[in-house]
């Protein structure tokens, strides 16, 4: 059974999906933990399926090297099979890339390597373009730059604001991260061989 740790930083939407997703029967992968760089939202949907949390505040350390050895030593304790940033607004320091690459996998809300970084709907809708998307890929220490896992088209529609369209993109970024969990776990993705093709 593969063990898996999320990062957040938000409402946890994805999380929880994911949660309910390995909550079910027959699913290759269980969530372990849940960890994030502030106090998120997102932690009710952790307490509520029982599974632990932790939390390695941002704003209390001087540089991202010293939080990211604190979130490495966090993830250490539980030394998952796999990583998924769900939502983590902060770049991972390199530090934590190296410990666990190529086994972690974030989501994005843009078709990659279209509109990378932290405003990815907000951009798409800047520069007017007629469809978006949605992206799973392997994290590496650029921004948004890793092997892409899984990606699917999302329309833009005219009427959209940020909020209207990054609500179109998440429920096709759930279903394509909970496959790509699905597949890791199950044997059929192969993170070493994504990364090196
Ligand atoms: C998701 O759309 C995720 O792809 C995005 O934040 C949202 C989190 O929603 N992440 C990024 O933009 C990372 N660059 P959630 O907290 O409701 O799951």
């Amino acid at each position: 059974m593969l063990t898996v740790a999320v990062l957040i930083s938000g409402t946890g939407s994805n999380l929880r999906a994911l949660l309910e997703a390995a909550h079910g029967a027959g699913f290759p992968a269980r969530i372990i933990v849940v960890g994030a760089d502030r106090e998120a939202e997102g932690f009710a949907h952790a307490d509520e399926f029982g599974i632990p949390t932790f939390l390695v505040p941002w704003s209390s350390f001087d540089s991202r090297e010293a939080w990211g050895d604190e979130l490495l030593r966090q993830l250490d304790v539980w030394n998952p099979d796999l990583i998924v940033l769900s939502g983590l607004m902060r770049l991972l320091p390199p530090a934590v890339v190296a410990a666990y690459a190529p086994r972690i996998v974030n989501t994005h809300p843009a078709y990659l390597p279209e509109f990378p970084g932290a405003h990815g709907v907000r951009d798409a809708l800047a520069a007017g373009v007629e469809q978006t998307g949605a992206s799973v890929i392997v994290v590496d220490d650029g921004v948004d730059t890793g092997p892409i896992l899984a990606q699917e088209r999302v329309p833009v529609h005219p009427s959209d604001d940020e909020a209207a369209l990054h609500e179109r993109i998440k429920p096709v970024e759930r279903r394509l991260l909970i496959d790509v969990v699905r597949r890791i776990g199950a044997g059929e993705l192969d993170l070493a061989a994504a990364s090196s093709a």
